[in-house]
């Protein structure tokens, strides 16, 4: 393996939907890149009886086809980094590289609501993972910086009336009739057992950068949309994943699959739902900025909001419905979360350095479109609704209706 510490850099979760992006863009732009993936997202479509909609290659024929399209390098290494320390900090002796960027989480509300079990791998995973990395950074004494992918989910999705800060907001408080003024971490407020995983993580880095001085970015990412980048498109062998069913796929492009193989356009609730979104390539593009522009060492953990726009989930599936033509229904919500919000999100820092967001527009819709067709017949239509329900008195509906659904929980 290379040892030039400058420009090597370790992708945790690399093999998956926005780490194999990242990766080869990184590779492409010249860092020395090592892939560190126990390839649990592979075991877990086995696990769920369902398959990426793109024909992934597996992880050689991956690297070998990237060999052969750039001649660049790509090495990946198996390591389950929750369970295998001793490897992970070998790893990082070894390479010594400069930054490490951390996708290697169970990423799915859905799947961490599943069942007890599914609960607590959740937990066990995520928060070991993120743990292993800090400690074993700190155990090397190497000063490398971590470049974490998080999600605005940790902000909660109430209507907060205000714009959201990236990460920090300024507090006033009056105590004793003194005027105190500081920065606190916004709020955490989890919705899923999954987003409860990113914001415990959020305290590991504010601990871990304030005793040992790690430096650590912290990107709190939306919804990510959209399949491939021009890395991707460069070789049938180096295909996105794209999930799709009930667990894993994400809001737009499960309704942009939906419209395709003849399935009602699936909104939650009333839709009345707003989300921030992020296509897949500013999602490369972000990492790769932040790992240009890592904190001064001792400076406190930076966090972005690594976000582009924000829309209503019933305006998205309106927008589809009328691009394709397919009927919108709305679903009784297997979440347990409020009915309608607004959301305003800071995101400056990212455009100060020159991000030039990826919006929506019909040209890019078509384009998952397009990749929706060509591989329709691997969808399993039984897969499309999901199963998973936050509480066990939450109904499964499969069936849907043309009013919004307004049913909620009783919480109390
Ligand atoms: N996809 C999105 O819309 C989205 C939005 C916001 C934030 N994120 C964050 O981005 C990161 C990556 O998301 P994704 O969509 O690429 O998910 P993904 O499931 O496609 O990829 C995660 C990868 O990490 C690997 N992995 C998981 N646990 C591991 C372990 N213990 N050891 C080694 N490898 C492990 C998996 O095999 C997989 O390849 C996640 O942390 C997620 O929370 C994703």
């Amino acid at each position: 393996m290379s040892a030039n510490r400058a420009s090597n850099v370790v992708v945790l979760g690399g093999d998956g939907f926005c780490g194999w992006p990242t990766s080869l863009r990184l590779s492409r732009q010249g860092f020395n890149v090592t892939i560190v993936d126990n390839l649990v997202r592979r075991k877990t479509d086995v696990e769920l009886g369902t398959k990426s909609l793109t024909p992934i290659s597996p992880i050689d024929t991956r690297l070998a086809a990237w060999q052969e399209v750039t001649g660049q390098d790509l090495c990946h290494v198996d390591i389950d980094i929750a369970e295998d320390y001793a490897s992970l900090v070998a790893l990082l002796r070894d390479l010594q590289p400069q930054a490490v960027v951390h996708f290697g989480e169970q990423r799915a509300a859905p799947y961490s609501m599943k069942s007890p079990r599914h609960k607590r791998y959740t937990i066990d995973n995520n928060i070991n993972a993120t743990h292993n990395l800090l400690c074993g950074i700190v155990e090397t004494g190497l000063d490398i910086h971590v470049v974490h992918l998080g999600t605005m989910g940790v902000y909660g999705y109430g209507t907060a009336g205000l714009k959201i800060p990236e990460g920090y907001l300024p507090v006033q408080v009056e105590a004793e009739g003194v005027r105190h003024e500081m920065d606190i971490i916004y709020p955490p407020n989890p919705g899923s057992v999954y987003h409860m995983t990113k914001t415990l993580d959020a305290l590991m880095f504010f601990y871990y950068n304030k005793n040992d001085q790690v430096r650590i970015t912290d990107l709190h990412q939306g919804i990510v949309w959209g399949t491939n980048t021009a890395d991707t498109l460069a070789d049938e062998r180096l295909i996105n994943r794209f999930d799709y069913e009930g667990d894993y796929g994400t809001v737009l492009n499960r309704f942009l699959m939906q419209s395709v193989v003849g399935h009602p356009i699936t909104v939650y609730g009333t839709g009345g739902q707003t989300r921030a979104f992020i296509h897949i390539r500013d999602t490369a593009r972000c990492v790769n900025l932040a790992i240009d522009n890592p904190p001064e060492r001792g400076e406190r953990v930076k966090i972005f909001n690594q976000v582009t726009e924000t829309h209503r989930v019933r305006d998205l599936a309106r927008l589809v419905g009328q691009l394709t033509d397919a009927e919108v229904r709305y679903y009784t919500n297997p979440r347990n979360e409020a009915l309608e919000n607004d959301l305003r999100v800071e995101n400056r820092q990212f455009l100060d350095l020159g991000l030039a967001p990826v919006t929506l527009s019909e040209g890019l819709l078509e384009e998952v479109i397009e990749v929706a067709r060509r591989y329709a017949d691997r969808c399993d239509p039984a897969k499309i609704i999901a199963d998973s329900t936050w509480r066990a008195d939450i109904p499964v509906d499969r069936v849907g209706s043309q009013e919004p659904n307004r049913w909620q929980p009783d919480t109390g």
